[in-house]
């Protein structure tokens, strides 16, 4: 077998990386923890290669506007499509991702009845990308009309679905220091009040909201107002009891509901798959409003994600130096950012956020989230982690534009 620093030097002189993940998974028993350990490392580490290369983009382009994760997919994930990619003449033939995906969150398992679709009772539901959860839930609570309460600044998707079938959403700031307002999002509560958002940690703020403060609002709130807890980003959390999540609460309160996606921490985003929890009850619930269902190669996909633990570390480990490393060049250059829980940071530059968009795209290649466009925050913006070499260029893209701005 052919050295691995070896292959990792063919891949820095010009070697194509899908060549050389496809190597990889040509010959048996390549995809080891030590391949994939040096993968990893080769993706997250700090080569200097100019232009940029990012994984997943065009040579040169720094792509730091959709919290996508930048250091490629999990070997395993690769070699599981490749495994399976000439069996998609058939629909999804495995149902164990429902009991891995329950035991991973201490739900039940439910044993399936029969062997196709969702096992009846379960307490997990799939989706095309944690999106289709989300309208799942939007159409399953808020067709009737009502209210929704969420925090502004944030993720608002499922607000605003409701919107469109006439729910009001109540936007609640984020206090001083970017928090839930939990105590305002309770006082906003009315008769008429369907569902609270929490999404956990905030998007765009990075923000999470402390386990115990979550467990009482939960505790608080009428079990007729459902409450669904986002939790996209929570696997970027630095200490493990922040990354528990609420899913321990289902099965006392069967109003919450708690929604994941594999395009965060595992790296998936292209794939679309992500998945709900809640009772049984809730979960036929979201069934019903489902428009479909994630491919068969996602499904498998999704499974050898979830066992490779160490691709998950590693990714945590770039996101943790990437917003180290950021918020040390902010601090240097006087720039406000907001400390974040989560794979994006917000930046206060103090411009024109289209202004400094535009340059940063068209005369640097660099692309990051325009936060004024979004929630009108002028002078943001939402920047995702990258790679330490895509992280370096936008920072050194930034001093040009803001000196010249
Ligand atoms: C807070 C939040 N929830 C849900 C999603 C949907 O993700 P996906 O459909 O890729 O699972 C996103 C996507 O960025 C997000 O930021």
């Amino acid at each position: 077998m052919e050295d691995v620093a070896e292959k990792v030097r063919k891949e820095e002189s010009g070697f194509s990386r899908r060549g050389f993940i496809k190597g990889l998974l040509a010959g048996a028993g390549l995809v080891t923890v030590g391949v994939h350990k040096a993968l990893g490392q080769m993706a997250g580490g700090a080569a200097k290669a100019q232009p940029v290369r990012g994984w997943g983009v065009p040579e040169g382009l720094v792509k730091l506007n959709g919290n996508e994760n930048p250091i490629g997919p999990s070997p395993r994930v690769v070699e599981a499509i490749l495994q399976h990619a000439y069996g998609v003449n058939r629909y999804a033939q495995t149902q164990d991702i429902y009991a891995k995906i329950a035991k991973l969150h201490g739900l039940p398992v439910v044993t399936p009845t029969s062997p196709f679709g969702a096992p009846a009772g379960a307490w997990v539901t799939l989706g095309a990308g944690s999106s289709e959860v989300l309208y799942a839930i939007a159409s399953a609570y808020l067709r009737q009309g009502g209210e929704t309460i969420e925090a502004t600044p944030g993720y608002g998707n499922i607000s605003t679905l409701g919107q469109g079938w006439g729910c009001t959403p109540k936007w609640i700031p984020v206090t001083k220091d970017w928090q839930h307002d939990l105590s305002a999002m309770k006082k906003a509560i009315t008769r008429n009040t369907r569902m609270i958002i929490i999404t956990q940690p905030g998007n765009p703020t990075g923000i999470l909201v402390p386990v115990a403060e979550l467990k009482k609002f939960v505790e608080e709130v009428s079990p007729s107002i459902m409450i669904f807890l986002d939790e996209a980003y929570i696997d970027f959390a630095r200490k493990a009891e922040d990354r528990v999540g609420g899913a321990y609460l289902i099965k006392d309160h069967p109003n919450v509901i708690v929604a994941r996606t594999f395009s965060k921490i595992y790296g998936m985003a292209g794939m679309a798959i992500g998945y709900g929890l809640a009772q049984p009850k809730v979960i036929d619930e979201l069934n019903r409003n489902k428009g479909g269902r994630p491919s068969m190669l996602a499904v498998h996909a999704a499974e050898a994600a979830l066992d490779d633990i160490e691709y998950q570390e590693r990714a945590r480990e770039v996101h943790n130096a990437g917003k180290e490393y950021l918020a040390q060049r902010f601090k240097e250059m006087g720039i406000e950012y907001v400390p974040s829980e989560s794979s994006f940071m917000l930046v206060n530059v103090k411009k024109n956020s289209d202004e400094v968009c535009k340059r940063l795209e068209a005369e640097y290649k660099v692309i990051v989230g325009n936060a004024f466009q979004r929630w009108q925050m002028q002078g943001w913006l939402r920047l995702s982690i990258g790679l330490p070499e895509e992280n370096e260029a936008f920072i050194s893209a930034l001093k040009q534009v803001l000196t010249t701005i």
